[in-house]
Order: structure tokens, then sequence, then C-alpha cells
């Protein structure tokens, strides 16, 4: 039996078109040989959206978005649109809309990439894999807060219902991994840091075969660098994932590389999108790394309920790179230059057969 699911896709804007059809094609092709079919539903949103129609996220693309077995996220945003208005509306909007408050962001070197990275052989020896889990729907992002000529405010509210059921996700994704969460925080300055981290041990408490730890958040960014491999799941809050995936993914070879799932298990939704913006001065020019996006399409099929098929994307994707394909930004010594386009084509035909 064919499985069948239906997706929007938002294109987005920058090189968010051209990685998204990479994508899509990737999917398709990881799908065709497990039996499972999907169909893609155009749901425009972002900046050239704003600048066609008024408004970042229509209507109707919400409405498709919700209605859809999955949402597929390009980057959004160009410098002629003020910042700020197409992050609040779809990709904040979005977030909050479809209550996505779980983001999930694996950050894993390839032995292929190794070369890649800006971390010494020696300090990535042991492998890098972290399950970065972020809070996506509270914190510094719950947009409330004031702004005028003399003073601004952002507010930051964490509820004990939002932090359970996060922290909840970090333990049982580390259930089927290492076994280790790591909490970061700045307890030592923040109130919700402090509730954070009391909810963090009394859930730990639940979980007695997983080895925990709560760091601050400074720290962290420092021990990323000196001992990455000491990670297996990684949870924290909203815009401290925010700034230390962009850093973790660095250590992978390049932001271009950094997948992202955004999640509701309750409720069944899921959004994928690379964890790198729209780089609209390369937009077009078939050089954008497309892997990010393409990998994200493996969490959407796990999301779905088919790793196997998952599995097909992140084997093809490391073959091609052991093959030496690499676009501009993880080109190495003795590497083959390709763009957009044809790594997209050799992942996709790999990933089928
Ligand atoms: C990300 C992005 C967004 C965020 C921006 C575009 C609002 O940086 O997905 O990491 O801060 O969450
Ligand atoms: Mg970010």
């Amino acid at each position: 039996m064919v499985k069948h699911y239906s997706v929007a896709v938002i294109e987005g804007d920058g090189i968010g078109p051209e990685i998204v059809s990479a994508a899509k094609n990737v999917l398709a092709k990881a799908g065709q040989s497990e039996d499972i079919s999907f169909e893609f539903l155009d749901a425009p949103a972002g900046a050239k959206t704003f600048q066609q129609t008024g408004t970042a996220l229509p209507k109707d693309t919400l409405q498709a978005c919700r209605d859809a077995d999955a949402v597929i996220k390009g980057p959004v945003g160009l410098p002629s649109v003020t910042p700020g208005v197409v992050e609040r509306d779809v990709v904040l909007g979005l977030r909050q809309e479809l209550d996505l408050y779980a983001n999930v962001r694996p950050t894993v070197l390839y032995p292929s990439l190794l070369d890649q990275s800006p971390l010494r052989a020696e300090k990535v020896k042991d492998g890098v894999d972290i399950l970065f889990v972020r809070e996506n729907s509270e914190g510094l992002y719950s947009r409330q807060g004031s702004k005028d000529q003399h003073r601004a405010t952002d507010v930051s509210v964490y509820s004990q219902k939002g932090v359970d059921r996060i922290l909840a996700y970090a333990f049982q994704a580390a259930e089927n991994r290492k076994k280790k969460v790591t909490s970061v925080d700045k307890a030592n300055v923040l109130k919700t840091s402090l509730f954070w981290r009391e909810r963090f041990e009394a859930i730990g408490k639940t979980h007695p075969g997983i080895k925990t730890e709560s760091v601050y958040v400074d720290a962290m960014s420092q021990y990323l660098l000196r001992c990455p491999s000491n990670y297996d799941v990684v949870v924290t809050d909203n815009l401290f994932g925010d700034i230390l995936t962009d850093e973790a993914s660095e250590i992978t070879g390049s932001l271009g590389l950094g997948p992202g799932a955004n999640l509701n298990p309750e409720t069944k939704t899921g959004m994928f999108e690379p964890l790198h913006g729209s780089a609209p001065e390369i937009g077009g020019k078939n050089v954008a790394n497309p892997i990010g996006m393409i990998l994200s399409m493996k969490l959407l099929l796990e999301f779905l309920g088919h790793p196997e098929a998952g599995k097909r994307i992140d084997d093809a994707v490391q073959h091609v790179l052991e093959k030496g394909y690499r676009t501009a930004d993880i080109a190495g010594k003795n590497t083959i230059a390709i763009g957009t386009r044809e790594m997209g084509a050799r992942i996709a035909s790999m990933a089928g057969t």
C-alpha cells in the first residue's frame, strides 16, 4: 500500500526557491523507494509575498499549513523589507499559530567534512552528534514588550506547561540516544532560568536512566568549542537555542548544513526548515548549499513515521560528500565544485536507489 501525504510548501525568499526545489525532489525520490508519495501544495509567504500582497503570511497559507500533513519552509526575508516583519509574521507566526513548541536541530559532523570543521582534529576525533532541543514558543520570543522613543522592553515568560513539555521531549529523545541530557540556562541571573532549572531537576528524577547536567549558557558557548563530543541531547530556552545552534552548526563545517524541525508531537504538526537564513546576496545564483534544507526532509520523514526513508536521505548526503562533491561553502582540498542544482540532483538520485 502506498502511503500518501499532503505537504504545504513555503519556498521563501533569496536562496529559498532553489534549495526547496532540491529538497522536494530528494523527498519525492526517497519516498518513492519506500512506497510513500507526496502531494506538494504551494503556500506563498515571506518578503516577496509581503511586497506583492501586503501581507507576509496570507490567511490561505496559514490554513494550508494547518490542513497539511507537514510543512516545508524555505528561509524568508529580504533586505528591502523592514527587519522583523517577516520574522514576526512568518517564522514566529507559524511556530506560534501551530503551537510548534519543539525546535529540534540535530548537529552532526560527518567524517568526510572533518577538514571543514574550524576545530582542530583532536577536538572532534570522538565525533560530534548533538541533538539540540530548543523551546520554540515562549521566553523572549513571546512577543510581549514595548518600545517608545526613550525605552524598550522585552518580556520573557515561561510557564510550567511550556517548560515541562519541552523538557519531556528532550528526555524522551535521550531514551533513544546516548541517555544524557544537558540543560542550558542562566540560572545565576534570570528567574525564568531558575524556574527552568528546578523543573529540569524535577523531571530528571522521573528518568533515572538518563544522566543530567545543568550548564550556564556562557560556559556552554565555550564548551561547545572545547569538547563538543561530550554532548548528546542539549535542551535550552528559545533565545539561547537560537544562538547555540548557529554556533554548533559551524563545528560541522557550515551553517548551510544544519537541518531543523518545528514540532508539536501531540497535534502531529511539523514544519521543516533549515537553520540558516535566505542569503539574498547569493539567491538564484546556484551556489547555495541545499544540504540543511535536504536533511530537514529526513526529519520530516522521521516525524511521519518513516525513519527508513529518512535514513536514505542521510546516507545519500554522506555518499555524495564522500565522493568529494561540494558547494562553495564546504569546498576543500581535492574536492569537486558543484552548484545547488547538481548537489540536489546527485543526492536525489542516490536517495532513490
Ligand atoms: C532561527 C532564526 C529565527 C529565530 C529568526 C529568523 C526569527 O534565526 O530559526 O533560528 O530567531 O528563531
Ligand atoms: Mg537562528
